[in-house]
C-alpha cells in the first residue's frame, strides 16, 4: 500500500496503471473510517485492478466552522485499517496544495436545483464544495469507478449529475448504507454521540421503516397522505428527544416531492440530537 500526499505524484502512478491499462476504482472519504467506508473498498476491490481511498476532510463543504473544527481525525487508525484491506493507495492531501489558490477563491461548481433542497438548504453551499473537491480528486486519479455511499442519498445525486455535466468517463457506484444492529447509520460522526444519544439514535431508523410500511399500507397515497405522514414523523421524532430539520418523502429520481407512488419514492430525514445533526434514508 502506497501513501502518497504529493498531487503530482499521486496523479503520476494513476496515470501509469492507466497507460499500463490497470484500472482503477476510487473511494473518496473524509476519513474517520468504518465498516460503511470498508464496504465501499470490497466493492471497488471487485470493479478493478487498484483501489485508491483518499482522506482529505474538505473545508469548502462545512457551512459551519464549529463542524469543520470538531470533525473526527483518526489518521493513524485509518491508515492501518486500509493495511489490512489491502488497498493499491491511500491519497492524503493537504489543503494548502489541493487550493493552492487559497481556500476562499476556489471557483466552486455550481449543478443547480439538486444542490438546493433537503440538505443543501440547511447547508448552503456544501454541495458545491463536495462537488468541487470530487472533480479535482477525480482528475488527479483518473479512476474507472468511483464508490459512494446511498446515506449521502443527495450527494450521490449530485456526483451523478456533476459527471454528467462535465461529460466525465467514470462509473458512479452507489452501495446500500451500513447500519449498526439496532438499525443506526454507520457515520464518522457517530462517534461524538454520547451513551444517551447513540441508545436514542437508532429511533430515525425505526421510524423510516414505519413511514415505509404507512405508505405500503395506503391503496393509493397521495399529496395530503405523504403531508400527515412527514408532519407525524417530524412530532414523533421531537418527543424521541431529536431537533427535525427535515422529514421528506421524495421521487427518487429527482428528490422532487412525491405526489402518489407511482414512482419510486425515498424517504429521507435530517435530525439533530443534542449537538450532533444526523442523516438517514429508506427507499420505498
Ligand atoms: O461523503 C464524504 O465523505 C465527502 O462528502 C466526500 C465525498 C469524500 C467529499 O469530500
Amino acid at each position: 500500500m502506497q501513501v502518497i500526499s504529493d498531487i503530482k505524484e499521486a496523479q503520476i502512478l494513476c496515470q501509469k496503471w492507466q497507460d499500463e491499462g490497470e484500472s482503477i476504482s476510487f473511494v473518496p472519504t473524509m476519513g474517520c473510517l468504518h465498516d460503511g467506508h470498508l464496504s465501499l473498498i470490497d466493492k471497488a476491490k471487485s470493479l478493478a485492478d487498484h483501489v485508491v481511498v483518499s482522506i482529505f476532510v474538505n473545508p469548502l463543504q462545512f457551512d459551519d466552522i464549529n463542524d469543520l473544527l470538531k470533525y473526527p481525525g483518526t489518521l493513524e487508525d485509518d491508515r492501518s485499517k486500509l493495511a489490512e484491506v489491502d488497498v493499491s493507495l491511500v491519497f492524503i492531501p493537504h489543503a494548502s496544495s489541493f487550493y493552492p489558490e487559497g481556500e476562499d477563491n476556489v471557483e466552486q461548481i455550481e449543478l443547480g436545483e439538486i444542490t438546493s433542497i433537503l440538505e443543501g438548504a440547511h447547508r448552503p453551499g456544501h454541495f458545491a464544495g463536495v462537488a468541487t473537491v470530487v472533480k479535482r480528486l477525480f482528475k488527479i486519479i483518473q479512476p474507472n469507478f468511483a464508490i459512494f455511499g446511498d446515506k449521502d442519498f443527495q450527494q450521490l445525486m449530485v456526483i451523478k449529475q456533476l459527471v454528467k455535466k462535465f461529460s466525465l468517463d467514470i462509473n458512479i457506484i452507489g452501495m446500500p448504507i451500513f447500519r449498526e444492529n439496532d438499525g443506526l447509520a454507520m457515520s464518522s460522526r457517530n462517534i461524538h454521540l454520547s451513551k444517551s444519544e447513540r441508545k436514542k439514535s437508532a429511533e430515525i431508523y425505526r421510524q423510516l421503516e414505519s413511514v415505509k410500511s404507512a405508505i405500503k399500507a395506503i391503496a393509493h397515497p397521495g399529496l395530503a397522505d405523504f403531508a400527515d405522514l412527514e408532519q407525524s414523523t417530524s412530532k414523533n421524532l421531537i418527543a424521541a428527544g431529536f431537533t427535525p430539520e427535515y422529514v421528506a418523502i421524495r421521487q427518487v429520481d429527482t428528490l422532487l416531492p412525491a405526489k402518489n407512488h407511482d414512482s419510486a419514492l425515498v424517504i429521507l430525514v435530517a435530525a439533530k440530537i443534542g449537538k450532533i445533526r444526523l442523516i438517514d434514508n429508506i427507499l420505498v
